[in-house]
């Protein structure tokens, strides 16, 4: 039997409803929710992912301003920007879209951003407050990995999951968020020998490379529950992730698809910390 879908839009819209509800209540109470996106530069796929985030505050009760300046914006002038938005009550998240422009430092600009508006939680603070498994906003890539396997219904703990790739804003962090939830987790990267000696041990397999059949259907354990976080171009110009997609659902459990899978997922989850970011200001 063909692996089971886990449909990120139709999660999506089960968690935005719950996102619409609560932001209904706190501007019911006087504090509606508000996000800032900054964006700088004309980076024509960031202008996209923009104005995503933008209309989904729109669709679902919360504020959202968006900030745009040209290439040539500073970092001072950035960090001015950020500081006046810290200071701003309305504003309960700040997110500055990467990549940012080479004159500017991405490391700088995250950590100038509050540690309770730091939506995106690519902040030292956040990473550290996941790592000691302090309360914090998770980056929302993962932690939408992370409610697609729990939507699975299937148990996390005691479970073997393998994270294939190591960056801080989905690899590290999801395997600690998959650690916390009691799996025995494994990370492998580019300079691991042998993927598929770990994978075909993995109940649970989240690929973050951005190469695609990176996973495939040799690799993979029956049953098991594949998160598919690549966005990857075929050589017909097609959307597709990086595991094959056709060949793994045969041998999987459960498998997330590409587009479908984690993409919704992680403008959905940057709600949720906006939300929960303007719950803990009330
Ligand atoms: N660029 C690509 N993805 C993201 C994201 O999740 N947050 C920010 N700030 N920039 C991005």
């Amino acid at each position: 039997m063909p692996a089971h879908i886990i449909d990120g839009k139709a999660l999506s819209q089960t968690l935005r409803a719950d996102v619409a509800r609560r932001a209904a209540a706190l501007s019911a109470a006087g504090r509606q929710p508000g996000l800032a996106v900054i964006l700088v530069g004309d980076d024509p796929a960031s202008a996209v992912y923009v104005r995503n985030k933008v209309k989904a505050c729109a669709d679902n009760g919360l504020h959202s301003v968006l900030e745009r300046y040209g290439a040539d914006f500073t970092e001072a002038a950035l960090l001015q920007r950020i500081a006046a938005l810290n200071a701003d009550p309305r504003i309960h998240g700040i997110l500055v879209q990467m990549p940012l422009p080479s004159h500017i430092s991405a490391l700088k600009v995250t950590e100038a951003i509050a540690t309770h508006k730091d939506v995106d939680g690519f902040s030292v603070h956040s990473a550290g407050a996941l790592m000691a498994g302090l309360p914090g906003l998770l980056p929302a890539t993962p932690y939408g990995c992370l409610k697609m396997i729990e939507s699975t219904g299937q148990p996390i703990k005691g479970r073997h999951a393998v994270v294939i790739g190591r960056s801080n804003t989905v690899g590290k962090p999801m395997a600690l968020l998959l650690l916390q939830a009691n799996a025995t987790a494994t990370m492998c990267h580019s300079s691991t020998p042998d993927l598929a000696l770990h994978t075909r041990q993995a109940d649970i397999v989240v690929a973050a490379v951005g190469r695609r059949h990176t996973v495939t259907a040799g690799m993979v354990k029956p049953g098991a529950i594949i998160i598919d976080v690549g966005i990857n171009r075929d050589e017909a110009g097609k959307l597709c992730g990086d595991v094959d997609f056709d060949a793994v659902r045969e041998v999987a459990g459960w498998i997330s698809p590409v587009p479908g899978g984690v993409g919704p997922m992680t403008i959905t989850m940057l709600l949720v910390n906006t939300i929960q970011a303007a719950e803990a200001a009330a």
